[in-house]
């Protein structure tokens, strides 16, 4: 597999390998010998050509300390080698060896309550601690030397899902990591106190060394500026640990392609430092699980949803975890995929932009935390349904192949996304409203369902290729992004703001003119005179105590009891009336401001809540309030009204869905049925490239059948 010429990071970017990875992670480690060999011929037979190994092996490979043993994987990568898979290794840091953590006790992780992490688990120790970090810089070295000149090895994971078991620590070492951050980054204690707000509760420092960590309610709330710098700290020390790896790694073969397998994006800025240093983002896919976790509705939008949003940080993935069967750790399980929708699932993945994907895993372990994790083959060593799908997911992806590498996803409606500021804003302060994603997730359904090409983009990105693009109620909206979308908007583009858009700067202050700021506010033709909260629709009171992680962790916790009047208000666009959700703004508008849609009851009636201004040849929305299911519906059906956007499929049945991947001169219009019932589909003619039939309005999808169109241009 060779790899091309890395390009920045863009939701439009084509992975850089000139060939498509399927296979498994593997652990050879976890049976013996005996066992080898067969392994390696039925993956060979299942078209599979790669694995990934060794991401917490850590206690094989270096025994003691210094003393390294590399030779259960020379010879299970030579085994595999035989029958034409290869290789990708990972650094096993996700799993210190005991010897480190009893030699080097300090390199614990110690959570917000003092409490050390213990040896035993995973992810238990400290990526800030530099002792740490010289021991991650120490076997990645004996890792990347021992193997600089193996043929067979072709690339890197970077230890293994990084901060999703969790990524605070308040160590002793940490605070003092914390401190060289704060100086770095502010020079002077004077500047600090200003970004944090020292004159609030006489919280400033004097000097560097006296800064203390924002402790959760210990014993009251911390200034959003505080809280905001510790988890930009996090991050800078999440992307360093990486780098120091990234480093060796590049010196040492840079042939080599190296990459993150992504488990969520909690603490990770992946468009800063973490993101460039890598070839291209991994992101691990646990569709049922998202059910189980309730983050929203059924697994199949889900998957869909946070593969839309794992694009916009870099472009085009590849999947290192796609899940295959029932998955459980001792404290939760998911339910179980029936026959053939661990195929659609992972079609889906490389509809919405996977290059490269493989399934977890082998074989399933008998022993330790996920002895209920199913893999591609059973316990006893049998290969049953798992093995024939991953084995015909391997034939589809040679047969499209040629034709998919190279193309990117297509995407109308674009909402503003992979912006860690935004992200960690809200949750400093949230006062009880929906996160960015919760609120963008109302309009990523109402596009997914009727078949529109929906997707994520940050502003700095090539706004060129959308038609429309949401802003979800980002506070911290940068000057110069107001540039490229009012060049976007004068181009001919749709931009639709939402309340609360560009309110707080840099710092989480909030700005000291009117909202939504000067360039905004000129650009929306908008002010907002004033706003509140309101209960969400059906809902007795407000929402709170929301605990956002990263991508897709969108779930509100209600509270269980309204313990506040409950304010409610109405608005009507056309002739709908609808229940406003979460907040309404009074909005003055200028004078040529068109009033789309108003506030109907009480204090606020008859006062403006979507409006629109032209702009060059493109048009600005702005929605003072939140989204709501309904009011999602209302804004799509606008868009395609004005001409904004189609659907790439039209009248499409429920549990069936579509997405694009064009480019090259090539069009690939994918068709999934996430459902078990037959389902008949209208679509435009082209060739099922699966099947090689050729295909035009209604045609017959199978319970979890995929069809892949290649359309003329
Ligand atoms: C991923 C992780 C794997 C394995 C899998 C199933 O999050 O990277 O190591 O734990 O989940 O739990």
């Amino acid at each position: 597999m060779k790899v091309l010429e890395r390009k920045p990071l863009s939701v439009w970017r084509t992975l850089n390998l000139d060939g498509f990875l399927v296979g498994v992670p593997h652990y050879p480690e976890h049976v013996d010998e005996s066992y080898w060999d067969r392994d390696a011929e039925r993956m060979a037979t299942a078209g599979f050509n790669t694995v990934r190994m060794a991401e917490f092996a850590w206690h094989i490979m270096e025994p003691h300390e210094d003393h390294f043993d590399f030779s259960l994987f020379d010879k299970a990568i030579a085994g595999l080698a035989k029958h034409g898979i290869k290789t990708i290794l990972c650094t096993p840091t996700a799993t210190p060896p005991r010897w480190l953590t009893a030699k080097y006790p300090e390199v614990l992780r110690v959570d917000a309550n003092g409490r050390q992490a213990s040896h035993g688990s995973r992810q238990h120790c400290d990526t800030t601690s530099p002792v740490l970090r010289r021991h991650s810089q120490r076997i990645t070295r004996a890792m990347a030397e021992h193997y600089r000149d193996n043929p067979h090895v072709i690339g890197w994971q970077t230890d293994n899902e990084l901060n999703t078991t969790t990524s605070e620590s308040y160590s002793p070492s940490a605070l003092i990591e914390f401190q060289k951050f704060c100086r770095a980054k502010y020079g002077t204690i004077d500047a600090l106190n200003f970004a944090w707000g020292g004159d609030f509760w006489a919280t400033a420092y004097q000097t560097f060394d006296q800064i203390v960590f924002p402790q959760p309610m210990n014993p009251s709330f911390s200034s959003p500026g505080h809280v905001q710098d510790y988890h930009r700290f996090l991050a800078f020390a999440t992307a360093l640990f990486q780098h120091d790896q990234v480093e060796i790694l590049r010196a040492t073969n840079p042939a080599w392609f190296i990459f993150h397998n992504l488990g969520g994006l909690v603490d990770i800025d992946f468009r800063g430092q973490f993101g460039q240093d890598l070839d291209f983002i991994g992101f691990d896919i646990y569709p049922f699980l998202y059910d189980e976790m309730r983050r929203g509705g059924g697994h199949a939008i889900t998957q869909a949803f946070h593969l839309d949003q794992c694009r916009a940080y870099s472009g085009n993935f590849i999947v290192p975890e796609q899940a295959s069967g029932l998955g459980s750790q001792p404290g939760f399980s998911s339910s179980v995929p029936e026959p053939g929708e661990m195929r659609r699932m992972a079609m889906t993945s490389v509809s919405r932009g996977a290059d490269g994907l493989m399934f977890f895993r082998w074989r399933p372990a008998h022993f330790g935390a996920e002895i209920y994790w199913n893999g591609i083959i059973d316990h006893d060593d049998v290969a049953r349904r798992r093995y024939e799908e991953a084995k015909q997911f391997a034939s589809d992806i040679r047969k499209i192949e040629d034709k998919l590498l190279g193309t990117t996803v297509r995407m109308d409606i674009a909402i503003a996304g992979a912006d860690f500021d935004n992200q960690e804003a809200y949750k400093t302060y949230a006062i009880g409203l929906p996160s960015p994603m919760q609120d963008a997730a109302h309009l990523h359904r109402a596009c997914y369902e009727a078949g529109i090409a929906c997707g994520f983009i940050h502003p700095e990105d090539d706004l060129s290729r959308i038609k429309a693009l949401y802003v979800p109620h980002w506070v911290m909206w940068k000057e110069e992004w107001s540039k490229a979308v009012e060049k976007f908007v004068a181009d001919g583009g749709t931009l639709i703001l939402s309340a609360m858009t560009g309110t707080r700067d840099d710092n989480n202050h909030i700005i000291r003119t009117q909202a939504p700021g000067k360039a905004l506010a000129e650009l929306s033709g908008v002010r907002v005179h004033e706003f509140g909260p309101v209960s969400a629709p059906g809902a007795d009171g407000l929402f709170t105590g929301f605990r956002e992680g990263g991508i897709g962790s969108h779930q509100p916790s209600p509270r269980p009891a309204a313990t506040s009047a409950s304010r409610k208000y109405a608005y009507t666009i056309g002739n709908r009336q609808l229940e406003a959700g979460h907040l309404y703004e009074k909005l003055e508008t200028s004078a040529d401001t068109e009033i789309i849609g108003r506030w109907s009851d009480r204090f606020l009636e008859g006062t403006p809540m979507l409006t629109r201004s032209r702009h060059g040849n493109g048009q600005v929305y702005y929605l003072g309030t939140y989204l709501t299911a309904p009011l999602a519906e209302v804004i799509r059906e606008l868009l395609v009204s004005n001409d904004v956007a189609a659907p790439l499929v039209q009248d499409m049945p429920n549990g069936v869905e579509v997405s694009l991947r064009e480019g090259g001169g090539r069009k690939l219009l994918f068709v999934l049925n996430t459902e078990h019932e037959t389902k008949i589909v209208n679509l435009p003619a082209g060739t099922d490239l699966l099947t090689g039939k050729a295909i035009s309005g209604a045609t017959e999808l199978a319970g979890y059948g995929v069809l892949v169109i290649e359309q003329p241009v």
